[in-house]
């Protein structure tokens, strides 16, 4: 089985998220890219892709959103796929209205699931939330573990 993360990180929690992900998956051989890197990347032999995004502004980032878009139709047809991102803890926001506007605005890995599986990809996790502290991180405690064993139930080698 080849295992590849795709995540996009500007502060490096998110980096750190794909790196706890590939620690979890660690039997699959899972491999770790960065989006800006993934230009030429080959995902025919991938039997599991794993795609990981900050969550800006209710969204994933632009460059992954580029990467999904330009995966060729049918690569995906019977891949195992699932989608993370990080975020803000609503709990966290200050300001009632603010709060609600960004519960209601939802958050990356969603779109990020929806596109894969749009692509053939079959879903194999929930997509799934990682909490940072502040707009910049860090990551909240124990994320990165739990980071790993959501990632674990997706590797069958
Ligand atoms: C311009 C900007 C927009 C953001 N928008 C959101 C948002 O809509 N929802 C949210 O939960 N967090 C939001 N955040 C917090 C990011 O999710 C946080 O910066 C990200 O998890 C950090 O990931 P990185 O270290 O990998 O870049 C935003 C942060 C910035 C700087």
């Amino acid at each position: 089985m080849r295992a590849l993360i795709v995540y996009d990180s500007e502060f490096g929690n998110t980096e750190k998220i794909a790196l706890a992900i590939a620690g979890g998956i660690e039997k699959c051989r899972a491999e770790t890219v960065k989006v800006t890197e993934a230009g030429g990347i080959g995902l025919q032999q991938v039997s599991l892709l794993i795609v990981g995004s900050p969550t800006r502004g209710f969204r994933p980032t632009p460059a992954i959103m580029k990467f999904l878009e330009g995966i060729p139709d049918g690569v995906l047809n019977d891949v195992a796929v699932a989608a993370f991102d990080t975020r803000v803890k609503s709990e966290d926001i200050r300001g009632r209205l603010f709060r609600m506007i960004v519960d209601t605005g939802g958050y990356a890995a969603n779109p990020i699931a929806e596109r894969l599986r749009k692509k053939g990809g079959i879903l194999v996790l929930p997509p799934e939330g990682f909490y940072v502290e502040g707009e910049k991180g860090p990551l909240k405690e124990g994320e990165e573990i739990r980071a790993g064993a959501w990632a674990k139930m997706a590797c069958h080698a």
